[in-house]
């Protein structure tokens, strides 16, 4: 009943009650797309892991089948744990996760499906060679996990990596199989960092130097670049690199934690993600945890935490220097009752309502224009950390060009409100382009997080600034400059709820700003249920 779940989203992936963490094993699978996830089937709070399954023919709507694996023997009883799958030559589905077994140890297993035949692949079975990996020779035991999906070289051997520790610094593992079944660890690892712990829920995959198609995890040639990712921090980076299968070293730079430049795939509230390559539509599509900002109490009180990002289509910017991303184009079926307004001037210190839609459940994509960048604050060359910058300029602090963006989920009277805005300084050389979200007025409620997120955009203030926030009740997934920054945020209103919610559009600097083209849209509810209980489409 949305009523007594005024934050549970329409268009979000959920399971329908309890726990959920990390995405696991997401695949492309003959017509069929599958989705597992760290779900404890018992609760709502971290617990009990085992993978949830669900099912999809469009990535919007889900059909949630039975878990598709669950604690039982001494090699995952303590949980089944974070993994990836691997389409293996012929066509076959295999999975590896991380068991954490009766000693509290953590292993990597293999899991396949028990009938192919199954399109939805409800029933996997666990090797008996498992477990396939175990923490030996310096590996600690509890810092031993999240398999990636495999690739194979051109010696035909297949390749993952395990997110591990060693002497203290985040490690990416390398081991190697001729027949997925026994695995020898490589006397080198694919990478590490001594500027980091431990590395959670490594992902390594190739991207396109030109276009934006993606590409298979296995590609390997002159027009591939790779990209690692890792978890911590509470943080997913990204750095990227060269690859050389015939002697497996990876070359970057930057590299993680690099002075100033720290690549993130979203810069507000986004962990242990994980992509993977859709052949259907050859694009590598990226799915990540969003953590509740709510108090664990109110988790047990609303019966479940956790959501997944919409799915992104990810690929290299054309810069070369960083990854874009956007969300998936099936999403904007969901859209209905555009409302479009071109060519408006929004003066200094004024605002607007966009009417017609339903805020809380809505897209919004903006483009704003420039005018006059002759006034423009200077850059103060100590200003590097765009988060702190955020929250000293926030969006009632008046500027020159900006903060101009919308006030989401917000109260009628503005008591509630979440900016998503652009700052544009002067830099040494260049503009410098702010991109903030913030959360420190989006609930009256004390007990709730309310964060406020920042990054810089890379782009050039001159030809055009975009903004696409997807706003679902107590999430805005916001992408800037078309993708190159993202930053998602949760908040969970008091007054904002349902029809009290309101989208504004503000320019607090004191130049006047242009918006060349606004659409927005409602957003219909998505279809996410358990199979027994699917209903016609609309
Ligand atoms: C990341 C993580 C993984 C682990 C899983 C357990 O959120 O800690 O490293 O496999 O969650 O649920």
């Amino acid at each position: 009943n949305p009523k007594n779940q005024p934050h549970r989203t329409a268009y979000h992936f959920q399971p329908p009650k309890n726990w959920m963490n990390d995405p696991n094993g997401p695949m492309y699978y003959k017509g069929i797309y599958h989705l597992f996830y760290q779900y404890n089937p018992y609760s709502a709070v971290w617990g009990n892991i085992s993978w949830g399954h669900s099912i999809s023919y469009n990535l919007v709507d889900w059909i949630h089948i039975e878990q598709a694996i669950n604690p039982t023997e001494p090699y995952d009883i303590n949980g089944c744990w974070s993994g990836s799958a691997s389409i293996l030559p012929g066509g076959n589905p295999v999975i590896l996760y991380t068991g954490s077994d009766f000693r509290n140890r953590q292993v990597q297993n293999i899991a396949v499906p028990k009938n192919l035949s199954d399109p939805y692949l409800r029933e996997w079975i666990k090797s008996d060679h498992n477990p396939l990996m175990t923490p030996m020779n310096g590996i600690d035991p509890q810092f031993f996990r999240d398999p990636t999906t495999a690739w194979e070289g051109p010696d035909k051997i297949w390749r993952v990596v395990v997110g591990s520790q060693i002497k203290g610094h985040g490690t990416a593992l390398l081991y190697q199989s001729r027949d997925f079944v026994n695995w020898t660890r490589s006397h080198r690892p694919l990478h590490f960092s001594n500027k980091t712990a431990m590395w959670e829920c490594p992902d390594f995959y190739p991207v396109s130097v030109d276009g934006i198609n993606g590409l298979d995890t296995s590609v390997q040639d002159t027009g591939t670049k790779h990209v690692l990712k890792a978890s911590f921090n509470d943080r997913d980076y990204y750095i990227i690199g060269t690859y050389e299968p015939e002697t497996d070293t990876f070359s970057v730079n930057p590299d993680f934690m690099d002075s100033n430049v720290k690549l993130r795939y979203d810069y507000g509230i986004f962990y242990a993600s994980k992509t993977f390559y859709d052949s259907a539509k050859r694009r590598r599509i990226l799915w990540g945890w969003v953590l509740e900002a709510d108090g664990e109490p109110d988790d047990i009180n609303k019966g479940w935490s956790g959501l997944q990002s919409l799915p992104r289509s990810i690929f290299l910017d054309k810069t070369g220097k960083q990854l874009s991303q956007w969300p998936i184009e099936e999403i904007e079926t969901l859209r209905r009752k555009e409302v479009n307004l071109q060519n408006k001037e929004i003066k200094g210190g004024t605002m607007f309502e966009i009417t017609g839609i339903t805020a809380s459940q809505a897209d919004i994509e903006v483009s704003f224009h420039l005018p006059n960048l002759d006034e423009v604050e200077l850059m103060h060359p100590e200003w590097l950390d765009p988060q702190f910058l955020c929250s000293e300029k926030n969006a009632a602090t008046g500027g020159v060009i900006g903060p101009f963006g919308i006030l989401a989920l917000a109260s009628k009277d503005l008591t509630e409100h979440t900016a998503v805005f652009f700052r544009v300084f002067r830099g040494h050389d260049n503009y410098v382009v702010l991109m903030c979200s913030d959360q420190n007025r989006s609930s009256l409620r004390e007990e709730v997080k309310k964060s406020t997120f920042g990054a810089f955009v890379d782009v050039d203030p001159v030809e055009m600034i975009s903004l696409r926030s997807l706003i679902d009740h107590s999430i805005i997934e916001s992408f800037g400059g078309e993708g190159k920054t993202c930053i998602t945020a949760r908040v969970y209103p008091k007054l904002a709820i349902g029809n009290e919610s309101h989208v504004y559009v503000f320019n607090n600097g004191t130049e006047s700003i242009r918006i060349s083209n606004l659409s927005a849209w409602s957003m219909k509810r998505a279809q996410i249920f358990p199979l027994h209980k699917r209903r016609k489409p609309e």
